[in-house]
């Protein structure tokens, strides 16, 4: 960006001089949430003068997503660091002795454990943005659906959790990645929803797609809130508390390696009727994580 300026006000006309200087001066000096004027009059200077307000503006918001993920993640990781350093004072205090000791433990592992899966999900959204490359398995999405399915009925045998599907369903993709993404999804249609809540993944094929729906008949998402179920550590209110477990990055997941196999996910809910989170991808897809 700073290499930017120069250039550009190198290219600005004479007639831009004035006005434009002044801001470019304090764009200089580190003002920047100061932008170029403009008359609207889709002039030569007008546009450039757009162009380098667009790419300032760009650059602004890159750096506040860099500014808040590191915010997110450092308030992520205090909570569980507390509690460990908690348990360490009393213990080196001389405060746990026969069952209380075993107790400290298990809260302890459970908080690196919490740790543990912050840090691979992030590690994970970061190799994704990065434009790695992802496998590129053949694979059958209902059978994997399937066992997903099968072992969220294992881990939670009260609650109904159903598959339907008309047969196969031949993909190209990440084996690993793609069992991510069904996990998550099953794990919040059981997590963000009562007990009674049943959950229905469907599997559905048509020519050249393949389609999984993931869906619950619980609360629903509210509709100011649907548009950002997808930002990294973004939770409704009422799922902020710790019970329910998750940093909020199972969506955010979920879309880059959907996008990384070059396919699209949406999710539809309604209040008090329930939420559906919609998979699609080419049958046989190849991918590659997006570049940008
Ligand atoms: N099936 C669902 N029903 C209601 N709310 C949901 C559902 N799925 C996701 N949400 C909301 O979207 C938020 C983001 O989901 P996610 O990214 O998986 O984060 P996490 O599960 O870690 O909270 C959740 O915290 C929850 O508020
Ligand atoms: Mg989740």
């Amino acid at each position: 960006m700073s290499a930017l300026l120069p250039t550009a006000l190198i290219l600005l006309p004479v007639s831009f001089a004035g006005v434009g200087a002044d801001s470019a001066d304090a764009i200089a000096e580190g003002h920047l949430t100061e932008r170029l004027p403009t008359r609207g009059n889709r002039s030569e200077t007008d546009q450039l003068a757009e162009a380098v307000n667009r790419a300032f503006d760009a650059q602004a918001r890159a750096e506040a997503t860099v500014r808040s993920l590191a915010a997110d993640t450092s308030h992520e990781l205090r909570t569980p660091l507390s509690t460990i350093s908690g348990w360490l004072d009393l213990h080196r205090q001389g405060g746990l002795t026969g069952p209380r000791l075993e107790t400290a433990l298990g809260h302890i592992e459970n908080e690196v454990g919490r740790m543990r899966l912050l840090v691979e999900d992030l590690s994970l959204l970061a190799r994704l943005d990065a434009g790695r490359p992802i496998e590129q398995d053949p694979l059958d999405l209902t059978a994997l659906a399937a066992s997903v399915v099968e072992d969220a009925q294992v881990i939670y045998p009260d609650r109904s959790i159903t598959l339907t599907a008309g047969g196969p369903a031949q993909v190209t993709g990440d084996t690993a990645r793609l069992q991510q993404v069904l996990r998550n999804l099953v794990g919040n249609a059981v997590q963000h929803t009562p007990a009674q809540t049943a959950v229905q993944v469907a599997v559905i094929t048509t020519p050249g797609r393949v389609q999984v729906e993931v869906a619950d008949d619980g609360p629903g998402i509210a509709p100011q809130d649907l548009p950002r179920v997808f930002e990294r550590f973004w939770r409704a209110e009422a799922s902020r508390s710790r019970a329910c477990g998750g940093s909020g990055l199972g969506l955010a997941i979920v879309e880059a390696i959907i996008h990384a196999h070059h396919g699209q996910v949406s999710v539809e809910s309604a209040v008090g009727v329930g939420t559906t989170v919609t998979v699609r991808l080419n049958a046989q897809c190849t991918g590659t994580a997006p570049r940008d």
